[in-house]
């Protein structure tokens, strides 16, 4: 069932348009979805998440190399207990330095698994992670300056949840009965099969699409829930692409969550919106019992110097995400959404300094870094405020227990801009104020247009190990548009 997909990107009267062709994997009904093992991390010995190189059966039937954390393609659900320590032995037997960092998590820079943490094969790194977060879904993934694109493609990332046990959460909480995370990721397939990645040109300059889904690691599965209320944690794991996830019977949902934490109260929606790093966990009303897929509007990343001739997303299909399927009614669980929600979204005060962030897809000159960037040279040439990502550079120092306002923006296209060690609250998105409660603790934002997030600083980074802010379209923190600062 091979179905052959021709795309034509022009790149203006920079480049010749290119055609690229893949395959695109047939929609047949899906596999189960395979549901992540838990990894209960503690204080004490002997959690050991050892990096490394898979074999895995992405498309049935056919062998891809991959890599993954304890397994053949991305790693356990870690799931943290707020208030406990969390030892883990992460080990690598890789060929290839490779980190763990645990994004959204309030962690000093020294444990945080930034690029200043990367170790080689052969090697481990033990933190004891202390656990001062909010009930939340968070994301892990390696982070090694210039290859965090190619090592998370292979697979090395997972999701975490947090739980906290001072709060009673109304929500569907049986994991892997009421309550599943889906850690969703486009891929593509060359004609045998074999998971592949190649950037092009188009690529480089605006990540890495794929054209088919996968979700926990599954091209396209299925799921089949109770009748009554299911909790989906949701994590756009890809490096590049921006979802707009909808049910095909245009269903409302819920969204009780965002990346941080939960919000104060359910939001009705139809479609939901996920740029890279984002999560959202939603409630689903399945108590009808009839089978459904949800599926994903492409979205582009923007225009290209305002025109929209290199409009991201590639094409305009739907893709196919999951199906649902609906079994017996729920034995656990609420049966009522809850009005309200124990959000912790709380006042943050008033900023006392403020800074600007330009994100670049040309730093210097414009012409020949974009040209750079078509063509793969590797010098950076992506970069924050005119400057390309350098390891030896501290960009920003932040006092310790301080609020401030970071105003964003960028010269082309939209990007989710992320920041290590905080949760932060949107106050302006694309250049329009927000109501910060209701979008809930972020630590990504998309960045559409001027932005601005307020931030207090309550772990400390030092210039060994400081923290990143970047883009998530994980090509272009590769090439550079990312910078890092200090807090103490
Ligand atoms: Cu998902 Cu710098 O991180
Ligand atoms: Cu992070
Ligand atoms: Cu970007």
């Amino acid at each position: 069932m091979k179905r052959r997909h021709f795309l034509s990107l022009g790149v203006a009267t920079l480049a010749a348009p290119v055609i690229i062709s893949r395959r695109t994997v047939a929609a047949e009904p899906g596999a189960p979805l395979p549901i992540p093992d838990v990894m209960e991390v503690g204080p004490g010995a002997g959690n050991i998440l050892s990096a490394i190189k898979g074999r895995a059966e992405l498309i049935p039937g056919v062998e891809s190399d991959t890599l993954g954390y304890g397994q053949d393609y991305l790693g356990p659900l870690l799931r943290f207990q707020r208030g406990r320590t969390a030892s883990i032995d992460v080990e690598n037997r890789t060929d290839d330095p490779i980190t763990a960092h645990w994004h959204g998590m309030h962690v000093p820079g020294y444990l945080d698994g930034g690029p200043q943490l990367a170790f080689g094969p052969g090697k481990t790194w033990s933190p004891e992670l202390p656990v001062d977060h909010p009930a939340a879904t968070l994301f892990y993934h390696s982070h090694v300056h210039g290859r965090t694109a190619e090592q998370v493609y292979r697979g090395l990332a997972g999701m975490i949840i947090i739980d906290d046990p001072e709060i009673d959460d109304p929500l569907p909480r049986d994991y892997g009965v009421n309550d599943f995370p889906l850690i969703v990721q486009d891929r593509s397939f060359d004609r045998s099969g074999r998971l592949t990645y190649d950037l092009g040109m188009m690529g480089r300059m605006q990540g890495f699409h794929g054209d088919d889904v996968l979700v926990n690691g599954a091209i396209r599965p299925k799921l089949t829930v109770p009748a009554g209320l299911v909790r989906l944690r949701l994590l756009n794991a890809s490096n590049a692409r921006i979802y707009d996830f909808n049910f095909t019977d245009g269903r409302q949902f819920h969204q009780v969550a965002s990346d941080g934490g939960l919000l104060p109260s359910p939001a009705a929606m139809v479609n939901l919106r996920l740029a890279p790093a984002e999560r959202a966990e939603i409630i689903v009303d399945f108590s009808d019992r009839s089978a459904v897929r949800l599926v994903s509007r492409n979205v582009g990343s923007g225009g290209m110097m305002g025109g929209g001739m290199m409009g991201g997303g590639n094409n305009t299909a739907t893709l196919d995400v999951m199906s649902f399927d609906v079994g017996d009614a729920s034995t656990s669980g609420p049966v009522q959404l809850p009005g309200f929600l124990p959000a912790t979204v709380s006042d943050l005060g008033e900023p006392v300094r403020t800074r600007e962030f330009i994100l670049n897809i040309s730093s210097g000159n414009m012409i020949s870094s974009m040209l750079n960037n078509l063509i793969g040279q590797d010098r950076q040439t992506m970069g924050i405020n005119g400057e390309p990502y350098d390891m030896s550079r501290i960009d920003q120092q932040v006092q310790l227990g301080e609020t401030e306002l970071w105003r964003i923006n960028a010269d082309m296209m939209t990007h989710p801009f992320h920041v290590h060690g905080v949760s932060f609250q949107v106050v302006t998105m694309g250049g329009r104020a927000v109501n910060p409660a209701a979008i809930g603790w972020k630590d990504v934002v998309h960045v559409e247009g001027p932005t601005e997030i307020l931030i207090r600083f309550d772990k400390p980074a030092t210039i060994d190990t400081p923290f990143m802010y970047h883009c998530h379209i994980l090509e272009h923190e590769d090439a550079g548009m990312m910078g890092q600062f200090t807090v103490g």
